[in-house]
């Protein structure tokens, strides 16, 4: 196949979601969020990716899949709600390994990956990366739960959300409704301010890596934050119904 080829094949797709290095020196034509992705590439810059085992979520048209591959990683899982030909595509032209895992929902991520990792012999991962998807699921806590339970005690969490900027020190979840929206983007349920996002994070398991958080202000009153959290302590609840501490 020759380089024209390629070219044409990809632009057949229409505008693709993530600048995908295709060839040397060709990347698909994306869209325009190169300074989220430049916040991203910021604080996963010091991960080791090594050998390592690595979980994508949401992972689209692959970007931070292949990039983890690039880097090092012996096995990549490249997980979305939906088979997305582009990311097939891309992962022939680039001679890749990652295993896309379509109908991979991040709510019930452990029924969907268990099979797969027994197969191949993976138990749990070292990397996970949650980068752009929190804010479009309906159960939050929900889906950082599942995220707890297949990443390795020793590994790493990346964290990227839409945050809303009000709220101040209080942790607050803030729905995207009203006139106009704090987040102007349809498919987005909700956003937590940082206080919210470092707090959902405790709540199901993780501590955040302080000194790690990036902000990017991005509309008038919403910010993309960037962190790394590794797996802490699993939090009761509250008062955990007076019953015994588990
Ligand atoms: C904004 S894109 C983020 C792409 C990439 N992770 C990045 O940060 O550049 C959001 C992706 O999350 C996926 N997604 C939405 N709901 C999901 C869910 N419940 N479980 C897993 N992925 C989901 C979407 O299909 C989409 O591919």
């Amino acid at each position: 196949v020759t380089r024209e080829e390629v070219i044409k094949k990809a632009e057949s797709f229409g505008r693709w979601y993530h600048a995908v290095e295709l060839l040397p020196g060709y990347h698909t034509q994306s869209m325009p969020f190169g300074d989220v992705w430049e916040q991203i590439r910021r604080v996963r810059a010091n991960l080791p990716f090594e050998n390592k085992t690595v979980l994508d979520l949401g992972t689209m048209d692959g970007l931070w899949a292949f990039d983890a591959e690039q880097r090092g990683a012996r096995y990549v899982l490249a997980g979305d709600i939906w088979a997305n030909p582009r990311l097939l595509f891309a992962r022939e032209v680039r001679g890749s390994k990652i295993i896309p895992v379509p109908n991979a929902d991040i709510h019930c991520l452990g029924d969907r990956l268990r099979s797969l990792m027994v197969f191949d012999r993976v138990q749990k991962f070292d990397v996970v990366q949650c980068m752009g998807v929190i804010y479009h699921v309906q159960n939050p806590l929900l889906a950082l739960h599942q995220v707890r339970r297949v990443i390795a005690e020793t590994g790493i969490l990346v964290m990227e959300s839409g945050c809303w900027m009000g709220g101040g020190d209080d942790p607050v979840l803030r729905m995207n409704r009203g006139e106009p929206k704090p987040y102007d983007d349809n498919s987005t349920y909700w956003l937590p301010n940082l206080a919210c996002l470092k707090w959902m994070l405790t709540i199901t398991g993780f501590t955040v890596i302080e000194e790690t958080i990036l902000r990017l202000k991005q509309q008038p009153t919403c910010e993309r934050v960037a962190l790394l959290a590794k797996p802490g302590p699993l939090h009761p609840t509250p008062d955990n119904y007076g019953g015994p501490v588990p």
